[in-house]
């Protein structure tokens, strides 16, 4: 089994470049294969969630040609299926976008409904409710979500909570939907704006996505298109959160600078030095870092995929932090590993309060989900000894090379899958 090994203490130093934003990625690879015509898209990361997508899309009876790592070519003309395979939804839950995707193009659709997963239940209610407001009938038949229409016609469609994936999977249905949908209280994510953008970059009449109220014009076809992908914002603050907890510095390379400003801001809250370029953003920690309070909030608000990489920077900063977690309720499930480090966090509810220590220890973690993951990854860099983190394959859903990118910034880590191997990497490192 692998897992990752490392020996904290070394600041992170040097220019590590962003890859394409996992959850723009999921949903724009499902909206390929809404026409029939050729589609490009660039900068696509090369990880295992969308590696399982390219698996699904192909399954269902489209044409995908991997043309390089970052480089894919779909060809959607030949699709056989409206029905996608349990596997593949057990593997990746965004696989719920097949139903917007398909009902558009088809009028049909057959899906498995995604179960619960680690960070809480994760209901599609509002998914539903939207495509029922096109026209759809919807049912749920042994395990899968079965859609149907006639016709699908524009609605006024009101989201009771604000869903990343309600907005996306509602708007690609509507897109081949007849006359207006509005969509209100849409989800402003930068990879709404990103899914918008591909889908209008091939004919869709998308308009306000990025604000809470967006504007759909069906149309009859949609057309081939190139697109490239936006960077990840994720993977980007969490590398800035590796540079502040090892009080290291390090240049963000590839990035939007805005879609990361509420990172950077609690980051300079905290008392690290961040400085924004056109397409990077340098973060300088600094050796005493503060306390602070974050709520994890739709954008622009906090990131909840952020939560448990700014909580165990905080767990090395100076006083008392008060982490309150909005979106998901079980999500610092990895609070219990951190423990194992020597931090000092009681979890109350959705709130975690955190007394700021002044090291961590070296100790063996698990690794609860993705982000929870690569949290513990930056803080088994910042520990004293070695720290191995198990379940890694987790992390490899959302992080592309990561290993070997903090490699680069001078991080010692491996990834090992034997115990033979990881005695080898403590004797390297010494
Ligand atoms: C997306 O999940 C992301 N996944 C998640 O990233 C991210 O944590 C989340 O948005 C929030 O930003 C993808 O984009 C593939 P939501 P999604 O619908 O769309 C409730 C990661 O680590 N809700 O915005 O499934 C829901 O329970 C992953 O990369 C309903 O009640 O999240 C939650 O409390 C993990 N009914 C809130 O809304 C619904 O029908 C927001 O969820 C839908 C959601």
């Amino acid at each position: 089994m692998e897992q990752y090994i490392m020996k904290g203490g070394n600041p992170l130093v040097g220019e590590v470049t962003i890859g394409g934003a996992k959850n723009a990625a999921l949903g724009i690879l499902t909206a390929a294969i809404m026409t029939d015509d050729n589609v490009l898209i660039e900068n696509l990361p090369d990880v295992r969630d969308i590696n399982v997508m390219l698996e699904a899309i192909q399954e269902i009876g489209a044409d995908v040609d991997r043309i390089d790592r970052h480089t894919v070519k779909i060809n959607a003309s030949n699709i056989g299926e409206v029905s996608v395979d349990d596997e593949y939804i057990r593997r990746i839950r965004a696989s719920y976008y097949f139903i917007g995707a398909l009902l558009g193009k088809y009028k049909s659709a057959q899906v498995p409904l995604p179960g619960g997963c680690n960070i809480g239940s994760r209901p599609i209610d509002l998914h539903l409710k939207g495509f029922r407001a096109l026209g759809a009938d919807i049912s749920v038949e042994r395990g899968a979500v079965v859609a149907h229409a006639i016709d699908l016609v524009g609605a006024h469609i009101y989201l009771d909570k604000v869903s990343v994936g309600a907005t996306i999977n509602v708007m690609m249905a509507a897109t081949l939907a007849e006359g207006q949908t509005i969509i209100e209280n849409a989800a402003k994510e930068p990879h709404v704006v990103d899914v918008a953008n591909f889908l209008n970059s091939m004919g869709a009449n998308i308009k306000g996505a990025g604000t809470d109220i967006i504007r759909i014009r069906g149309v009859r076809k949609l057309h081939g298109t190139e697109y490239s992908i936006i960077p990840d914002q994720i993977e980007a603050g969490t590398f800035m959160c590796a540079a502040a907890i090892t009080r290291g510095d390090v240049m963000v390379k590839n990035v939007i600078p805005k879609h990361l400003e509420a990172i950077s801001a609690k980051l300079i809250e905290i008392g690290c030095e961040v400085i924004e370029f056109d397409d990077a953003v340098r973060v300088v920690g600094k050796p005493i870092q503060h306390h602070t309070n974050i709520n994890t909030l739709p954008y622009p608000g906090f990131p909840t995929d952020m939560q448990p990489q700014i909580t165990v920077t905080l767990a090395l900063a100076k006083g008392t932090s008060i982490v309150t977690e909005s979106i998901f309720e079980n999500r610092f499930k990895y609070v219990d590993e951190l423990a194992r480090m020597g931090s000092n966090i009681k979890v109350e509810g959705n709130v975690a309060i955190i007394d700021g220590v002044k090291s961590f220890s070296g100790a063996s973690v698990n690794a609860p989900d993705l982000r929870a993951g690569a949290a513990l990854v930056i803080a088994g860099l910042a520990a004293d000894g070695y720290t191995t983190v198990d379940e890694i394959g987790y992390i490899q859903r959302g992080y592309e090379c990561f290993e070997e990118k903090l490699r680069a910034l001078g991080a010692m880590i491996e990834k090992v899958d034997s115990e033979r191997a990881a005695q080898k990497f403590q004797l390297q490192v010494g």
